[in-house]
């Protein structure tokens, strides 16, 4: 059993039977998708789920698991998600899928979000290995991309798969991947693109964390905020 799936089976412990559970996005999500799906065909758990993104919500229709659209909740019970980075403060960098909107919903609605990573993901600050997405409404990218500059970021466009064109996420929005040369911190980061006007939502999950789950050689350790 890799690193990935250990965690994802320890999050599978906190599913109850009656509970409303976020499904996030990427490999070990899906390793937690499975365990969901094992634990209702072998030991009788009964729970709804609701989606992070159509891949997760394919996967989930695919294993029999009951699912309800984001539109219907109002709030869940426990959300289990991956993460691209994790800091020591248990902030994240989510996106790298461009499934970020629907992720902050569910992280910012659950009872509980535990994210589950390998030690791969630890980094000391935000934006260390990754560049930070930001979702935008498509007219207003440029004025978002000129006042994020002047903050000290670079950045541009993602572009689509074929490289012709931008990638449209699936609501319709762009995606400006940045980076900062500087060392500001995460909150500062977030309240400033939280303020940007046309930003539609952005990768940094701040204070939405409540536990980490990160495994490293096959031992798991949980980290609390
Ligand atoms: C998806 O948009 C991201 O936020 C994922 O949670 C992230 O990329 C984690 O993926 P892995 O579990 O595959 O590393």
């Amino acid at each position: 059993m890799n690193d990935k799936q250990l965690v994802a089976l320890q999050a599978a412990k906190y599913a109850e039977s009656g509970m409303l559970i976020g499904l996030g996005t990427g490999s070990t999500a899906n390793y937690f998708i499975d365990e969901l799906a094992r634990l209702q065909r072998d030991e009788g758990l009964k729970i709804t789920t609701v989606a992070s993104s159509t891949i997760s919500a394919l996967k989930a229709q695919s294993l029999h698991l009951p699912i309800v659209a984001l539109e219907h909740i109002s709030s869940i019970d426990l959300y289990v998600d991956g993460a691209d980075e994790i800091s020591p403060e248990l902030t994240l960098l989510k996106g790298r899928g461009s499934d970020l909107v629907k992720e902050k919903l569910l992280a910012k609605a659950a009872t509980t979000f535990i994210v589950v990573a390998d030690e791969s993901k630890l980094v000391s600050h935000i934006g260390q290995n990754f560049v930070i997405p930001i979702e935008v409404i498509p007219f207003a990218w440029q004025l978002i991309k000129q006042s994020l500059e002047k903050i000290g970021a670079q950045g541009d466009l993602r572009p689509n798969a074929a490289k012709d064109g931008f990638w449209v996420t699936s609501h319709g929005s762009y995606v400006l991947d940045v980076k900062f040369e500087n060392s500001l911190d995460a909150k500062t980061l977030n309240d400033f693109i939280n303020n940007t006007p046309g930003v539609v939502e952005h990768g940094i999950f701040y204070d939405l964390t409540d536990a980490v789950l990160i495994a490293s050689n096959g031992i798991v350790c949980e980290r609390r905020a």
